[in-house]
């Protein structure tokens, strides 16, 4: 197995969930649905709700600290702070302003990129731009959703499937010490003639928000089927893709992180790419879809948990609303 040196380290991970859970037993007594239902078509059983008073930047917030503790970093050593998100506190300014006020990293740049589900990969993409490019020497990298302020709890097509949370990382450039860790490679990839299947297009400038509310456009609409299928094709390109620009195999993957929508997405997706299910870390059981927070929750918890292991190739995997997707390839 032959790998180009990878210059951008992984430092720290980290992340925050609120602390309610919302399993499918409440569901059943919020709309017609079953618990059974829920778990064959999605494998979700509870995922975690936010409190009124909590935002957006708090939870990204509550991520980000975790993650500079386990990067040993002060809130000052980070250039910039890049938040993946479709529920930002406000149209404008970007979330991770507000973040980099709550935590003091007076010294970054602070931004947010919409790249709905396939936001952390993006973030981390961008990441790893900069840092390889010697423009920045830490960047903190974040998804993080509140989509139950999205949601239209009368839907049930759509209610059972959505959490909220936040993931966060911090990227730094390699040194001696770690010249054999980092991102060995990234894939990006959209596709805007598939912006109906998954969207909330009510409350931008297209649709103001008065009139959206009032046709209850301001919600989460999606075409699962169309987007089953495509979340699949896409999900399993972006693997081939970097596996074989790299010279790699699924068999030299220890650990697949796939966006968590949906279980069933994920097995197809591991089936197509021939890549062990055993290697795939899965906790949509408990968190259900966080959307660009899904895949650095799993991240920080598959290291809090032992579940990746230092030294192991680790392959990001995602597909959101746009379309977009992308794969991330990552030794720790
Ligand atoms: N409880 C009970 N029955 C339901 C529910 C529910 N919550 N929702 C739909 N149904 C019913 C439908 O009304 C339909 O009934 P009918 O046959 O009498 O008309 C039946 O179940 C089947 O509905 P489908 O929509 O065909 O169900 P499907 O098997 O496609 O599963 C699902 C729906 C889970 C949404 C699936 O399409 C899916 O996973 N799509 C992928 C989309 C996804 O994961 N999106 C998340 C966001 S995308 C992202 O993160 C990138």
């Amino acid at each position: 197995m032959s790998l180009k040196t990878p210059k951008t380290v992984l430092l720290g991970t980290g992340y925050s969930v609120p602390e309610k859970v919302l399993t499918n037993q409440d569901l059943e007594k919020m709309v017609d649905t079953n618990d059974q239902w829920i778990q064959e078509r999605t494998g979700i059983k509870e995922r975690r709700i936010a409190s009124p008073e909590l935002t957006t930047s708090e939870l990204c917030t509550r991520a980000a600290r975790k993650a500079l503790h386990d990067a040993g970093l002060k809130p000052k050593d980070i250039d910039v702070i890049l938040v993946g998100t479709v529920t930002g506190d406000a149209l404008f300014p970007a979330t991770a302003c507000y973040v980099q006020e709550k935590l003091g990293a007076v010294n970054a740049a602070a931004m947010d990129l919409q790249a709905a589900c396939a936001g952390f990969v993006y973030v981390s993409t961008m990441a790893d731009a900069l840092i390889s490019s010697g423009k920045a020497k830490h960047v903190l990298t974040i998804g993080g959703e509140l989509l139950s302020r999205i949601v239209d709890w009368t839907d049930r097509s759509t209610c059972v499937l959505f959490g909220d949370g936040a993931g966060a990382a911090v990227w730094g450039a390699a040194n001696d010490k770690n010249a054999n860790k980092g991102i060995i490679d990234t894939y990006m990839k959209s596709d805007g003639r598939l912006t109906e299947l998954l969207c909330s297009y009510g409350g931008g400038t297209k649709i103001p928000m008065k009139e959206a509310v009032e046709n209850n456009q301001h919600f989460i609409k999606m075409q699962g089927q169309e987007v089953f299928k495509s979340a699949v094709k896409a999900m399993s390109e972006a693997v081939k893709s970097i596996l074989a620009k790299n010279g790699l195999t699924g068999e030299d993957v220890d650990v697949l992180i796939p966006h968590q929508a949906n279980i069933r997405i994920m097995n197809a997706t591991v089936r197509k790419t021939k890549i062990a299910e055993e290697k795939v870390y899965v906790n949509v059981d408990r968190f259900g879809n966080t959307s660009a927070a899904s895949i650095p929750i799993a991240l920080a918890e598959a290291r809090e948990t032992g579940a990746i292991k230092p030294g192991q190739l680790i392959l990001l995997v995602s597909f959101g609303g746009g379309f977009t997707w992308g794969s991330l390839l990552l030794q720790v």
